[in-house]
């Protein structure tokens, strides 16, 4: 137990945002009910190839597509205030234009939409959550300069249909993971392997696509609408491994530099890439043989359109690194060969029900202030963080309950020390979920689904009950309630 002496009260500011989130491939099933169009998931699934765990495929995950009630039952079970969702694009619009647009989609979103809110429950709507309508993909996906104005278009009907009664938005959910996995490592979908130079291509047209798509709301909705849009970024914390090695706590300042600089400092700070990502991108691309740098310029006129435009800062936090410089091998282009780094997780760190998540509470205290400094103290939502179990998992989750307490502490530190503007908490996840190649293995859910019942039980973990009593009190047990 974490006891602390610092802070004076373990009450939340009032009026804190409490939220669960949730995206609609890992949750929905109904791949093609009613006219949904196929996106990029359910092509990767439908190939096969042990891509994913046991070949397992979003087609049915938590069903939520028809049991949205149950759902809304676990949300009100919880006392939550916000409950983040996203939209699936191509059950809106099959082929990812609105060439046609799919009523029943509109109908299934307007139901959820307008439940929350009878129940008093805001509803923050991510528009693009890891699944690009095939078609789209089909056309160069985010590789394609086309997207642009495509995703524009997407965002535009989105904020006309929903806008009225949606005012937190979400444009892009991850682009660094979506980036990375999607177009550095191919391990998500669309899963192509072009290092050191698809992630890039299309991180920059994410920036952009978000970009335009928040100057549409502004220019011809946010007068009306009165609401707010911004991108959700994740981020690790780092520290240099040896803390007394230059070469290291530089290397930090550049991992930090490549995951989060990369799209906090376009959008919050002044529409440019970090100059470190820049010159060595430049070097590496120059040794290579390569024309120009492998990293796109923004023109000047892009430049202007992107930055600022964020009306909030959404984090997705889960987990720390231990950060070391190391040399790669020059020939192959890379996103790390590009960063010169090698993470590494301190063996002290205990390990979650998932490889990559070492459980770290204090990283996010340290991260939230990094933003507050470095991004001129914005209001921060944390949309996403949680710790996953490794199926089967137990309901009670006594220990993965403690993670959430301490780095729910480490976040009320941050508000009453450190005076960061953090104004909501979203846990990952509502539900357990379809993990992405972790198939249906790890749960990160405050319920449990039961995936193998024909109505996909859900059941909450301990998590949820201790969860809802924060939810309820807007305030974390006193250490000395807990010793009782
Ligand atoms: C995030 C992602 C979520 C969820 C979570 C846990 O990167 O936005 O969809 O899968 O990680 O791995």
């Amino acid at each position: 137990m974490t006891s602390d002496t610092q802070l004076h009260s373990y009450a939340f500011p009032k009026g804190f945002a409490w939220g669960a989130a949730t995206a609609a491939y890992q949750i929905e099933g109904g791949w093609d009910a009613d006219g949904k169009g196929p996106n990029v998931w359910d092509t990767f699934t439908h190939q096969g190839g042990d891509r994913v765990f046991k070949n397992q495929t979003g087609d049915v995950a938590c069903g939520s597509y028809t049991l949205w009630e149950e759902d809304l039952k676990c949300i009100k079970q919880l006392g939550l205030t916000h409950y983040r969702f996203s939209l699936s694009w191509s059950r809106l619009l099959p082929d990812g234009t609105t060439g046609f647009i799919n009523q029943k989609g509109i109908d299934y979103y307007n139901k959820v939409i307008d439940d929350l809110i009878a129940n008093g429950i805001m509803p923050m709507v991510t528009l693009y959550h890891f699944d690009m309508p095939q078609a789209v993909e089909d056309q160069g996906g985010w590789r394609s300069e086309k997207v642009v104005a495509i995703f524009d278009k997407y965002a535009e009907f989105c904020f006309g249909t929903f806008g009225n009664r949606v005012k937190l938005w979400i444009t892009i959910n991850e682009p660094f993971i979506v980036a990375t996995y999607g177009y550095e490592k191919g391990l998500f979908a669309p899963g192509i392997k072009e290092p050191g130079i698809g992630a890039y291509q299309a991180a920059h047209n994410m920036i952009k696509a978000h970009a335009k798509a928040w100057h549409t709301y502004h220019s011809q909705f946010k007068e009306k609408q009165c609401g707010f849009v911004s991108i959700a970024l994740n981020s690790d914390w780092a520290e240099p491994l040896d803390p007394t090695s230059v070469a290291d706590e530089k290397a930090t300042e550049r991992h930090l530099a490549f995951i989060f600089g990369w799209f906090a400092k376009p959008i919050f700070i002044d529409g440019d890439y970090p100059a470190l990502m820049k010159s060595q991108i430049a070097a590496k691309s120059k040794a290579q043989g390569f024309p120009s740098s492998r990293l796109p310029e923004f023109k000047e006129e892009e430049t202007k359109m992107i930055m600022g435009t964020a009306d909030f800062f959404c984090l997705n936090y889960y987990t720390s690194r231990k950060i070391k410089h190391k040399a790669y091998a020059q020939d192959e282009p890379s996103l790390k060969a590009d960063e010169e780094v090698e993470e590494v997780m301190d063996p002290s760190w205990p390990i979650s029900g998932i490889e990559w998540l070492a459980v770290v509470p204090w990283g996010i205290r340290k991260l939230l202030k990094y933003i507050k400094d470095t991004c001129n103290d914005p209001i921060i939502y944390i949309t996403e963080n949680g710790f996953a179990q490794s199926d089967p998992a137990p309901l009670e989750d006594t220990l993965r309950w403690e993670y959430f307490r301490q780095t729910l502490l480490e976040i009320l530190k941050g508000i009453c020390l450190d005076k960061v503007n953090i104004k909501g908490y979203f846990a990952w996840s509502l539900l357990d979920n379809f993990e992405w190649i972790e198939g249906y293995s790890k749960r990160f859910g405050l319920f449990h689904v039961d995936f193998d019942s024909p109505d996909l039980l859900r059941t909450p973990y301990t998590s949820a009950s201790e969860y809802a009593k924060v939810v309820t009190s807007n305030r974390l047990p006193e250490p000395d309630e807990m010793q009782r």
